[in-house]
C-alpha cells in the first residue's frame, strides 16, 4: 500500500523521486514555504491510505518542494496520530510512502510538552532518543531490528552548526489524546524523559525499518503538566506554534539546506 501511495505521489505531483521528507507537525508548518519552491500540492485525501487530519493546527496536504541543491522534498502535512485509533499500519504509513518515495532522511517533527523548567514555550529541541509508551510496535513478527543512535547524531550535529544553542532531549510517546497527569510527567522524568508527546516514536521506529535516517525535532508549546503550573489548552499549543512558526520554520529551512 505504501508503494501505490508513492506510485499515486508520483503520478500526482510529477515528481518521481523524492530525496528527503519532512512531517511537520504542530508549528512546524512554515517550513514548508521557507525550504524551497513548491513544485506540487496534493490533497491528503487524494492519496491512498492518507486522511485528512481531524486536528485542528494539523494541515491535510502533501507537498512537493524543489530545495535550492537540486534535491527534492516530500512535506507530508497529514499526519495520522495512534489516538486517532486506526492502528499503527495508519500511523506510519506517511513514513513508509516517503520511503517508498525514495526518500533516504526522514525528518520528523511536533509539538510536545517540556519537562525542564527552562524551556520556554517556542523553544525548539532535538530528539535524541525516544521511549516509546504506546506498547505498540510498527512492526509485525520477528522484527528485531536494532534502535541505537535511531536520531542520527550526524544529522543532530549538522543541526547544531545552524544553531549551536540547539538543546537536545528524550521523546516520551504516550498514547494521548489526553495530556499526562503531573504523576506520569514525573515518571516520565524518572525513566530520563524529557519531552512528553503524543506522536514520532512508532513513525521513527519504522523510517528506521525503511533505512532512512531520521532526523527528529519538537517545539515545545508548553511545559507538561504540573511543571507548568496552569493547566493544559490544545488552544495554547496552538497559539505556541503560531508564534513560533516563522522562527523556527527557518531554523528547520537552514538545516535542510545544509544536508
Ligand atoms: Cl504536555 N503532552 C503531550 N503528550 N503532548 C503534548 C503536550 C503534552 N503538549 C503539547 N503536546
Amino acid at each position: 500500500i505504501a508503494r501505490e501511495a508513492a506510485a499515486q505521489i508520483a503520478e500526482k505531483t510529477g515528481v518521481a523521486h523524492h530525496d528527503i521528507a519532512l512531517t511537520l507537525g504542530s508549528g512546524w508548518g512554515k517550513a514548508a514555504d521557507l525550504i524551497g519552491e513548491t513544485i506540487a500540492t496534493v490533497d491528503a485525501t487524494e492519496i491512498v491510505g492518507f486522511s485528512a487530519s481531524a486536528v485542528p493546527g494539523h494541515g491535510g496536504t502533501l507537498r512537493s518542494i524543489a530545495l535550492p541543491n537540486g534535491k527534492h522534498a516530500l512535506v507530508i502535512g497529514a499526519r495520522t496520530h495512534y489516538y486517532e485509533n486506526h492502528g499503527v499500519r495508519r500511523v506510519v504509513h506517511s513514513v513508509r510512502t516517503a520511503a517508498a518515495t525514495g526518500a533516504t532522511t526522514m525528518i520528523l517533527t511536533n509539538g510536545a510538552g517540556g519537562i525542564r523548567e527552562t524551556w520556554t514555550p517556542g523553544t525548539p529541541v532535538l530528539i535524541s532518543d525516544h521511549i516509546n509508551l504506546t506498547a505498540d510496535s510498527p512492526l509485525e513478527g520477528a522484527t528485531f531490528i536494532d534502535l541505537t543512535d535511531l536520531y542520527s547524531s550526524r544529522l543532530r550535529d549538522i543541526a547544531r552548526t545552524v544553531d549551536a544553542d540547539l538543546d537536545e532531549g528524550v521523546y516520551v510517546q504516550f498514547r494521548g489524546p489526553h495530556y499526562e497527569t503531573p504523576a506520569e510527567v514525573q515518571m516520565a522524568k524518572a525513566i530520563g524523559g524529557h519531552i512528553v508527546g503524543m506522536s514520532t516514536a512508532l513513525e521513527a521506529i519504522a523510517a528506521r525499518q525503511a533505512g532512512m535516517e531520521i532526523l527528529g525535532m519538537s517545539l515545545i508549546t508548553n511545559l507538561a503538566a504540573g511543571i507548568q503550573k496552569t493547566p493544559l489548552s490544545h488552544e495554547e499549543v496552538i497559539e505556541a506554534g503560531r508564534n513560533a512558526e516563522g522562527r523556527i520554520g527557518s531554523l528547520l529551512a537552514r538545516i535542510v539546506g545544509e544536508l
